[in-house]
């Protein structure tokens, strides 16, 4: 695009955010994972701009910000509140496998899983990305401003520079070497002269990134998904050198974001939704609550060791059940309502002796499941892959988007300025196990299973009560679930509810969180017999309450988020 061109697309754009009216009125509040973000997303609301509008602008500045965690490169879900049709619905812009990619995908000539840090890496692990496509379709039906405007934020501190944050810092140092061998990574996050990853504070420009952000600005997901960007990152993801992948053009002008229906159940006296399949989000902290929903959870001290030592158990029962059955639903059969259901969860909940450790569970047989078995790649999980933002405009319509790059800096992959995912080693890495079919194997067009898990909750009259969410890999869902239970059954403030000290059990050992109250469960959770790991646990948790007193917002203190407030 020339520059003459993307001049008058600039006026444009100021001439269409002066013209656009002021129509909501009420305070609004936004909670994102950089203040940069927080900012731009703030600004739309202030232009009159809709929940949706404040959310696509914030991802196009996480893209420059923040970059080891969520951009244009990779995938989101987002649910969206539409406040005055009590209307909610939800986004999948989740990654899609290339058509040619088989089920053998990430199997050595043996046969043998490859292993992760190799796997991950290059441009195997790259899926064809779905965040421009889902803020094409939300934008559509729910935006405000018009689709140039929600660029300008990005377009601007992607030109002018923005210093450099600790957290940012902290993941180019961690990712050095495999950043190293990407030309245009070398070029933006070194230093030149010592080829040292840029340190706190520095000034960082994006002079690539903004001129492909002014593309899609201007032309739509057709600047994105067709013409020389979209062969930018075909060609770097199948030219990997020792990893290639099988990205096409086919693949990128065929993507579709999907709206699909929420997934829902009652907890207590609210209504809690969250994301249904691709992810096992949604349905796996349902399941969780719905097990809870057996104990007085309320009544035992807030963030008790003997509340959270049932949170352990019903979190044993249901990623038993996710990790054998839950999946892309475009292509497997997931039980949805049996997993839900009031009596199953009960039957459950009957296994789980409050003074005692259950151990390891096995799968439980819920209605309409077939049954595949699957293996995770076994990682250790890492913490800079992924963000949470949740909105709330004026006219109390609401977002509340989990978005990602899987791994810090995803597949490691610079094209155009963007981090391209490694959202494809979400796919179990074996086909087959134990002479069945694994649910989640890699499917050429199909989505691997996410834990990505953006939840609202709603109060009994059907109206809302609050949006969160956060990254954490396959924690978050434990992340999420515990903070929803704290804002419901401890009735704590958001930001109170996301400083509680972080406990798992994903059917494996229980983590407790170094340096807050969990670590003190120690004792207590040795002697029910848990075998336990205390560590650094970092959440992400981002989240808007809506109360009698307004708004009421939480930003992780284990991140950089911010929380602003607009209006009032
Ligand atoms: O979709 C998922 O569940 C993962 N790819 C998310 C990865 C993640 O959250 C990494 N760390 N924050």
């Amino acid at each position: 695009m020339s520059k003459i061109s993307l001049f008058y697309l600039s006026i444009l754009a100021l001439l269409a955010s002066l013209l656009s009216a002021c129509s909501s009125n009420g305070p609004a509040m936004v909670a994102t994972a950089n203040p940069h973000a927080s900012k731009a997303a703030a600004l739309m609301l202030e232009k009159g701009g809709s929940a949706i509008d404040a959310a696509i602008a914030a991802q196009m500045v996480l893209t420059l910000v923040e970059p080891q965690s969520s951009g244009i490169g990779g995938g989101a879900f987002l649910l969206y509140w539409q406040n005055d049709e009590n209307k909610l619905t939800t986004f999948d812009g989740r990654e899609t496998a290339p058509q040619n990619a088989g089920e053998d995908l990430f199997l050595d000539k043996n046969g043998a899983p490859i292993p992760w840090r190799v796997a991950s890496i290059g441009g195997r692990p790259v899926g064809t990305p779905g965040v421009i496509a889902l803020a094409w379709k939300a934008h559509r039906q729910y935006g405000r401003l018009p689709w140039l405007v929600l660029f300008q934020p990005a377009i601007k501190l992607a030109n002018d520079g923005f210093a450099v944050s600790p957290r940012l810092s902290n993941a180019l140092k961690k990712s050095q070497d495999a950043l190293k061998r990407n030309e245009e990574a070398r070029q933006l996050y070194f230093l030149p002269d010592s080829m040292k990853p840029l340190p706190v504070g520095f000034m960082l420009k994006n002079p690539a990134l903004a001129k492909s952000l002014a593309v899609i600005a201007a032309k739509g997901p057709n600047g994105f998904y067709k013409g020389p960007l979209a062969k930018a990152m075909v060609e770097a993801v199948n030219t990997y050198q020792g990893n290639p992948g099988f990205l096409s053009m086919e693949d990128l002008a065929s993507y579709e974001s999907v709206e699909r229906p929420a997934v829902c159940a009652p907890y207590r006296t609210y209504k809690v939704c969250g994301m249904g399949p691709p992810t096992s989000g949604g349905l796996t902290s349902l399941m969780i609550l719905g097990i809870l929903e057996n104990y007085h959870i309320g009544n035992l001290g807030v963030g008790s060791a003997t509340a959270m030592h049932l949170f352990t158990q019903a979190s044993r029962l249901a990623y038993a059940d996710r990790d054998v059955y839950m999946a892309d639903d475009d292509f497997v059969e997931v039980p949805n309502k049996g997993l839900l259901d009031k009596n199953y969860l009960r039957s459950r909940a009957k296994l789980i002796n409050p003074l005692k450790d259950m151990g390891k569970v096995k799968p439980g047989a819920p209605k309409g499941a077939e049954l595949a078995f699957m293996k995770t790649a076994g990682i250790k999980q890492r913490e800079y892959g992924t963000s949470h933002l949740s909105i709330i405009d004026g006219d109390g319509n609401a977002v509340s988007m989990t978005t990602s790059v899987e791994r810090g800096f995803g597949s490691h992959i610079i094209v155009g300025g963007f981090v391209l995912n490694s959202q494809l080693t979400d796919f179990s890495f074996r086909p087959v196990k134990n002479g069945f079919k694994v649910a989640n194997r890699v499917e050429g067009g199909k989505r691997p299973r996410s834990s990505m898990s953006p939840s609202m909750i709603f109060n009994n009259d059907g109206s809302l009560y609050a949006t969160l969410g956060s990254p954490g890999g396959s924690r978050i869902i434990e992340f999420v679930t515990r903070a929803i239970i704290g804002v419901i059954d401890w009735n704590l403030p958001m930001q109170a509810s996301f400083d509680l000290g972080n406990v798992h059990n994903r059917n494996r050992i229980t983590d407790l969180e170094k340096g807050t109250n969990a670590e003190n469960f120690a004792d207590q959770f040795k002697a029910m017999g848990h075998k336990i790991r205390i560590g650094k646990i970092t959440s992400g948790l981002h989240g808007i309450r809506i109360t009698p007193n307004g708004l009421d917002g939480g930003a992780d203190k284990r991140r950089e988020g911010t929380v602003i407030k607009v209006g009032e």
